[in-house]
């Protein structure tokens, strides 16, 4: 990937998110709910936009772009609560983009805007047990696993575990 851009999540951004949410197998291991409809995509963004629109102290959310413009997918960091200067991110990268190191150009330039703003002391992540994707990735990028969390994942009535990861930012 050579380079990618970020521009902040909008109600015009239905087309991009509903690629993300209308994919089963790729929503299994997130917190998004798995969405067959554009419509419901399209009230699940409203939602979102508002939850984000308090005012809470997060990055993002963010689209990522391709040079081209093009809807790539959705990057962000949350304040988690529990002490301060720790931050949470997530991200989430169209299916027919896997493997281009989009998510690793984004979540490099995430983490870069973090470091930036003077405010992150640690960020974290979680990743479902059998989401090999997203652990290696962190772990690729300097993540270190910190722990488990058992049937920390409940989706389609099944669980799993997560494993829990951090970074320090220096
Ligand atoms: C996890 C995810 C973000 C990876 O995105 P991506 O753009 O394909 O990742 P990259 O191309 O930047 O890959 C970086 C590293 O991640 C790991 N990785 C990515 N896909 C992998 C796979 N299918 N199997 C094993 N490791 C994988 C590898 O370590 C890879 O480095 P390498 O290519 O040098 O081996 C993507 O699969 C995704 O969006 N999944 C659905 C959403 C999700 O599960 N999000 C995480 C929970 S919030």
């Amino acid at each position: 990937m050579e380079s990618i851009g970020f521009t902040n999540l909008n109600l015009d951004d239905v087309d991009g998110v509903y690629s993300l949410w209308s994919d089963e197998g790729a929503t299994l291991f997130t917190n998004f709910k798995y969405l067959a409809t554009k419509d419901e995509c399209q009230q699940r963004l409203e939602k979102m936009m508002a939850f984000y629109g308090q005012n809470r102290d997060h990055f993002g959310p963010f689209v990522i772009r391709g040079t081209d413009g093009n809807f790539l997918g959705l990057t962000g960091g949350d304040a988690d609560g529990s002490a301060p200067g720790t931050y949470e991110i997530w991200y989430f990268v169209r299916r027919d983009y896997w493997g281009k190191k989009v998510a690793t150009t984004a979540v490099q330039h995430l983490l870069g805007l973090m470091k930036n703003s003077g405010r992150v002391k640690l960020v974290r992540a979680e990743a479902v047990v059998d989401n090999e994707p997203s652990w290696r990735f962190l772990e690729k990028l300097g993540f270190s696993r910190s722990g488990q969390i058992l049937a920390g994942h409940k989706k389609n009535g099944k669980t799993w575990d997560r494993y829990c990861y951090s970074m320090p930012v220096i």
